[in-house]
């Protein structure tokens, strides 16, 4: 196995600190369709905020390429691209697929391919084996083998990181499975659980998340029935968390890649097979309705305090889709800020850990510079958001907003104090608890 050179293809968020693990070991390429992402490596940046300076130079077999033939000394090819959903919430394997017809071209006799990416059960053998099959001429598991090895890495957590989360593994033959095990397991610190099948692996992550899925609804649930009941939910959650086996689940705006998206994997393959799932889908019906939720609510609040919704100013701390990380795929906080827009507020979004840049041109919207936006924007006048955002000056110098909606707990916002950005009879809505009694109302 030693002298086996690996080829990591896609090297995002579960890519990269794969192509960084192994390269410490292993004769380890790491290759990106993105010449911007691998440029960066080159330089030993990690715009995902995941690596330092220090992991790269601990990598010392690891390059980087961008060109495909880059890839071709390889024996074992790791595949961990993006599998998103469509704009109809059906699985999105083409990146799958193109990696797979791209690892294809340069397929020798022995070779294993892993998948990493997350994907329902069955997509490995039934969709990505066929394309490798086609593009290599080979045979599968006479002259290629492959196994599926599921990430459960957790952006932004600094405890739960690669060598420290047991690994499952599998393969596609009893000599296959055994390789990558051992592969794998000189890396994993935690150890590795060998799968009986690839399927099982991959049903093995497809169900992780839509069990946190499906608690994070329920908390959601409660949350909608304990607001027409004037109750705080929060209050609700810690009383119950007393009792040994309450699950310290809490409601919340559920976003990203992984959670929101994958159970709709899951619901995509039972339903070809003639079983529509209800339990998985009502979770994610319930936690879609939370942004429409969340806006209602901060309206209630406004009226509440006599402040109309129409021009009323609202700052909404945090657009990532969850705390200490850049990573804004999916975040939720941009349907909450369409929703105030419907009711004709003015909205503000302040995230210091977002690419502004990457914001605007995904979502389509300016995100502040500083939460005290309007005092040091409004001169400015450079964009109708900006010119929108001089209605804040309305109390004169000092820039005050009428609600604040705390979305995301990101650690750097403990040094905020949303009273001194609040005008008279503002509401402070704290979807985190984060600000503790400093709020007027929690999710
Ligand atoms: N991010 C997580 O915490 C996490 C955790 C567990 C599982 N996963 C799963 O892992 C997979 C990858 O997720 P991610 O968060 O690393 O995504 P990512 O978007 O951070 O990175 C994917 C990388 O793949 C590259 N890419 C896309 N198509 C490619 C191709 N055809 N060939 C080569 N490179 C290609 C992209 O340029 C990107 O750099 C997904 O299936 C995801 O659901 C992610």
């Amino acid at each position: 196995m030693n002298h086996q050179t690996i080829a990591i293809i896609g090297l995002g968020y579960v890519g990269l600190p794969l192509a960084l693990e192994f390269g410490k070991r292993y004769p380890t390429i790491g290759f990106d369709v993105n010449a911007k992402r691998i440029c960066e490596l080159k330089n030993r940046h990690d715009s995902n905020l995941q690596a330092s300076d220090e992991d790269f130079l601990k990598a010392k077999f690891l390059r980087f390429c961008h060109e495909e033939d880059g890839i071709q000394d390889a024996q074992i090819y790791i595949i961990a691209v993006p599998t998103p959903i469509d704009t109809y919430k059906k699985p999105d394997i083409s990146a799958l697929l193109n990696a797979s017809s791209l690892v294809g071209k340069f397929l020798k006799i022995g070779d294993i391919v892993i998948y990493e990416s997350t994907t329902y059960p069955t997509c490995t053998e039934q969709n990505c084996v066929p394309v490798l099959e086609a593009t290599s001429g080979l045979v599968y598991n006479q002259d290629f083998f492959v196994g599926y090895s599921p990430e459960r890495i957790n952006p932004g957590d600094r405890q739960n990181t690669l060598t420290n989360i047991v690994k499952i593994t599998s393969g596609s033959t009893p000599a296959a499975a055994k390789q990558i095990d051992a592969l794998y397991a000189s890396i994993i610190t935690a150890g590795t659980h060998l799968a009986p099948s690839i399927k099982v692996a991959e049903a093995t992550k497809a169900i992780e998340n839509a069990q946190r899925d499906i608690n994070i609804a329920l908390m959601n649930e409660l949350a909608i029935i304990f607001e027409r009941l004037g109750i705080d939910t929060q209050d609700v959650l810690e009383a119950a968390r007393t009792k040994w086996n309450f699950l310290p689940f809490t409601p919340g705006l559920v976003g990203g890649h992984c959670i929101g998206v994958d159970p709709y994997y899951l619901i995509h393959i039972a339903a070809s097979f003639g079983y529509h799932p209800k339990i998985i889908a009502t979770g994610r019906y319930i936690n879609d309705l939370m942004p429409a939720f969340i806006a209602q609510k901060m309206v209630k609040l406004l009226s509440k305090n006599a402040i109309p919704a129409l021009n009323a100013n609202i700052l909404i701390l945090g657009v990532t889709f969850k705390e200490n990380c850049p990573d804004i795929r999916n975040s939720k906080i941009p349907e909450v800020r369409q929703e105030l827009l419907d009711f004709g507020c003015n909205v503000a979004i302040y995230d210091p850990l977002a690419d502004k840049n990457e914001v605007k041109k995904i979502y389509g919207f300016e995100m502040l510079d500083t939460p005290v936006w309007a005092e040091q924007e409004a001169g400015k006048k450079t964009s109708s958001e900006t010119t929108k955002a001089t209605m804040i000056e309305k109390t004169g110098k000092k820039t005050r907003y009428d609600g604040i909606i705390l979305a995301v707990a990101h650690k750097s916002f403990e040094t905020i104090n949303p009273h001194e950005l609040l005008g008279e009879n503002g509401v402070i809505y704290d979807l985190k608890g984060f600000f503790g009694r400093k709020a007027h109302a929690r999710l």
